[in-house]
């Protein structure tokens, strides 16, 4: 554990990139999977509401606030699908914890990637949990920023190495084709979402387009097959035909946020649905049959930010991979806030 100073540990873009290649993608996405797990056992424990989300007609801006009494965390992220074609990120993220006793931040970092990497760890604990045990295929639709991370993730938590990449923009596909291929994994170039689906026990859709999108509809999905939705994450932005999620086994993060946010906004606000938390320590089922449809409703809980939070928190003093930034005022004496400006003066030092 880092001690609480007046200076706040920056970890910064280049520091995360440094920490991931220090500690290897696949194990830090399989320790971040057990930071989630963990959080996910403590989850009642966790002060949790939907995040507060800005919307415009570009897109999205959110705060996502937890704590679980000892540590508050937040993080602050957009979803800008028109972004990627101007040369900007769809998704871009930074990110807080504090020390519940006194209030004083203890990390900022980056979480741009460190998204990318807890999306991904979610996806594949979910998949853990409820994909077919003898699954060896992925589809992945959709081949923008996150989908290299998922393909990472379901390789190191379910040992999944063959994928079929499907995306709309075929430059995308060549692209996380290329990156792939690159670390051993087995890629098969699709021509269509129906032809990426085919054979598939495992279907991660991960596009981003701001509207009620149809990348999966009935016909594509047969008995068995466990589906990880991950682009349907904003009112009005969704990727399942309604008719798949009235077949499948629902299984969400907080039901208050995914009602909103998920493929779920399509349905009845009561229909049925399963707290993947429940699952994770035992209190509700997953996958009961192999006929079974699951799917993972995947939005993006704020817990999964504090479980990947607290990860970095306790890993980069070890790696070296931060500066101290002089972030917080903090006089020796805590009434003279007023002084320690005065004392910071031009010329103060001198005529002291
Ligand atoms: N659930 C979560 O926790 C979570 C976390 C991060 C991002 N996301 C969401 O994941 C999605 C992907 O994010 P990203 O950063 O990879 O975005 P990106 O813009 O980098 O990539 C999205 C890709 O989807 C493709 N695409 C769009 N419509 C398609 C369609 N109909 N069929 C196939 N491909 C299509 C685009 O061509 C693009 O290559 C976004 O919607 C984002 O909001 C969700």
């Amino acid at each position: 554990m880092i001690q609480q100073l007046n200076v706040v540990p920056f970890v910064s873009v280049d520091h995360m990139m440094k920490l991931v290649h220090a500690i290897g993608i696949e194990r830090m996405l399989s320790d971040i999977a057990g930071y989630i797990e963990d959080d996910f056992r403590r989850w009642e424990i966790f002060d949790k509401t939907p995040r507060i989300a800005s919307h415009s007609l570009e897109g999205v801006i959110e705060l996502m606030p937890t704590s679980d009494g000892r540590l508050y965390g937040f993080k602050y992220v957009n979803g800008h699908p028109k972004n990627m074609k101007a040369g900007l990120q769809t998704v871009t993220a930074f990110g807080l914890l504090s020390d519940v006793a006194t209030g004083y931040p203890v990390l900022l970092s980056e979480m741009t990637f460190l998204t990318a990497l807890r999306t991904a760890a979610m996806s594949a604990v979910a998949a853990k949990h409820l994909a077919p045990k003898n699954a060896a295929t992925m589809a992945i639709i959709g081949n923008g920023a996150q989908s290299e991370f998922q393909a990472f993730a379901f390789r190191a938590i379910l040992g999944i190495e063959n994928l079929r990449l499907y995306d709309v923009d075929p430059a995308a596909t060549e692209k996380c084709a290329r990156n792939l291929a690159r670390h051993g994994f087995k890629i098969t170039r699709c021509a269509t979402a129906m032809e990426a689906v085919e054979g598939a026990e495992i279907v991660t859709t991960v596009t981003a387009d701001k509207q009620y999108a149809t990348i999966l509809t009935d016909n594509m999905v047969g008995a068995g097959v466990h589906i990880n939705a991950v682009g349907g994450d904003c009112p009005g932005k969704t990727e399942i035909h309604r008719d798949v999620l009235l077949r499948s086994s629902i299984f969400v993060e907080y039901p208050p946020q995914t009602r909103i946010e998920g493929d779920i906004q399509q349905l009845a606000p009561d229909h049925p649905v399963e707290e993947l938390w429940k699952v994770i320590t035992g209190a509700a089922q997953g996958r009961t049959d192999a006929r079974q449809i699951t799917l993972f409703d995947s939005v993006g809980f704020a817990i999964e930010d504090f479980s990947a939070l607290r990860y970095v928190y306790e890993r980069i003093r070890e790696a070296g991979t931060y500066v101290d930034l002089d972030l917080i005022a903090d006089p020796d004496d805590p009434r003279d806030l007023f002084g320690m400006l005065m004392r910071a003066a031009p010329g103060a030092a001198a005529a002291a």
